[in-house]
């Protein structure tokens, strides 16, 4: 009997929370949803890889969509090919057929414009060389759970096949992205390339009208000059005084998602909070954000950025994929005559102003007094954190922001 009533309970429960939510939450299978965290997991890794290189400025990755590309190396891999993508996704236990269909349930979810209320353009390709010959069964499925199209280029002529990658970006991009690469190092793999376009569109916009020109302090001596956008508003923060840090979430438009950001409280290299950026800490740091008066000043430029992920995917446990003498991509041109020789993770991200009519009842009000300030003039780490998936849907850090230099008076 009291368990009848408790199941009631149970569920008189789930259907008071359901019915208090703004929309009905489409809820993610059980293997997308292991994807969804373990894709999220794999960020910081991939993330603190690419952080501790050399002349890495700008930092723009999206684990989602570093998923899928993965989930096509399962795709047209065979054996440990293939199976090594299962391990660094945290996957083993989910059947093939399952990591395909649930990446493809997963990205579609979180980058569904209508639902969204952003803008984020995503083109997949694959380039192979003049030599190879796609598998019609590979062609299909890739087109159905990753939307990556197929071309083959001729490498060797180095020149035309720069262009023609960049020409394919820049239209898929609406122009948005003009170069993913300069070079082609590797003239005799397959090339895995994703080509963005993201533009949050705020759940409250920020005034048109309040954009200036500041100073953005690179580091130490080296300011460069761009526009500025403001607006205070009420905003999940966290003064974090022992790690000297502050957090600021914005939610974009239906809140759906919402952008974390990172800042130090002075101007430093990012090496010192990157250490810190695990899942674990970033889980206590938005359990502890508070809703908080907030005046908020964030740059209003766009970044360009392109990444090759190949060595880092090699260094994360795709160490077969990536190695000519090793690599198993039979399932991809009937014969073992390929490997993964690059993968330009590309994107541009557009910060602007544009959000839904803003709640303008509390201005004027106590609710607004004496705001925090968040002034984003020096180099910050930020991510787009999804609310039902909590997948991550771009990670990044802005160091050197588009700007002529200014002189320095200090
Ligand atoms: C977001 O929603 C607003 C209001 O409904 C609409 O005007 C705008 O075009 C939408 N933007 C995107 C990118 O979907
Ligand atoms: C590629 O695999 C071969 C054969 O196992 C190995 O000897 C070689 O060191 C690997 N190359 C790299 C770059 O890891
Ligand atoms: C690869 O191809 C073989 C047949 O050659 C097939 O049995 C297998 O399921 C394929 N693997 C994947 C991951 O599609």
């Amino acid at each position: 009997m009291w368990v009848q009533s408790l199941m009631a309970l149970v569920l008189l429960s789930t259907s008071a929370s359901a019915a208090t939510s703004a929309s009905p939450k489409k809820v993610l299978s059980k293997h997308a949803t292991i994807l969804a965290d373990n894709s999220a997991k794999f960020a910081f890794s991939l993330y603190q890889k690419m952080a501790k290189e050399k002349d890495v400025e700008n930092i723009l990755i999206s684990p989602v969509v570093v998923a899928s590309s993965l989930g096509l190396v399962a795709l047209g891999g065979k054996a440990s090919t293939a199976s090594q993508v299962k391990n660094i996704l945290n996957a083993a236990k989910v059947k093939d057929d399952q990591l395909h269909s649930g990446l493809a349930e997963l990205l579609s979810e979180v980058s569904d414009p209508k639902t969204r209320n952003v803008t984020w353009k995503i083109s997949n390709r694959l380039y192979g060389p003049s030599s190879v010959t796609f598998v019609d069964e590979f062609v299909k499925s890739s087109q159905k759970h990753y939307n990556c199209d197929h071309s083959k280029i001729n490498f060797r002529d180095k020149k035309s096949a720069v262009n023609s990658i960049n020409e394919w970006a820049s239209k898929s991009t609406d122009g948005k992205l003009s170069e993913v690469t300069k070079d082609v190092e590797k003239a005799d793999g397959a090339m895995i390339i994703n080509a963005m376009f993201f533009k949050p569109h705020w759940n409250e916009q920020f005034h048109h009208k309040m954009v200036d020109n500041r100073g953005f302090v690179v580091s130490r001596g080296y300011t460069v000059s761009l526009q500025m956008m403001h607006r205070t508003g009420l905003y999940g923060f966290l003064d974090d005084k022992t790690n000297k840090l502050s957090i600021l979430s914005i939610p974009l438009a239906h809140k759906k998602s919402t952008v974390v950001f990172f800042m130090p409280h002075h101007v430093e290299s990012l090496e010192r909070l990157e250490k810190l950026l695990t899942q674990k800490q970033l889980d206590k740091w938005m359990g502890a954000l508070k809703q908080t008066a907030v005046a908020v000043s964030l740059p209003k430029v766009s970044m360009e950025v392109s990444h090759n992920l190949q060595k880092h995917l090699g260094e994360l446990g795709l160490t077969d994929a990536v190695n000519k003498s090793k690599a198993d991509f039979s399932n991809m041109s009937g014969k073992k005559d390929l490997y993964l020789s690059s993968v330009l993770h590309a994107s541009a991200l557009e910060w602007d102003t544009d959000g839904n009519e803003m709640d303008t009842s509390i201005f004027g009000t106590d609710k607004l007094k004496d705001p925090k300030l968040f002034y984003a003039d020096h180099p910050f780490i930020f991510l787009v954190k999804d609310k039902s998936t909590k997948s991550i849907l771009f990670l990044g850090r802005m160091v050197r922001p588009k700007g002529d230099k200014i002189r320095d008076e200090l």
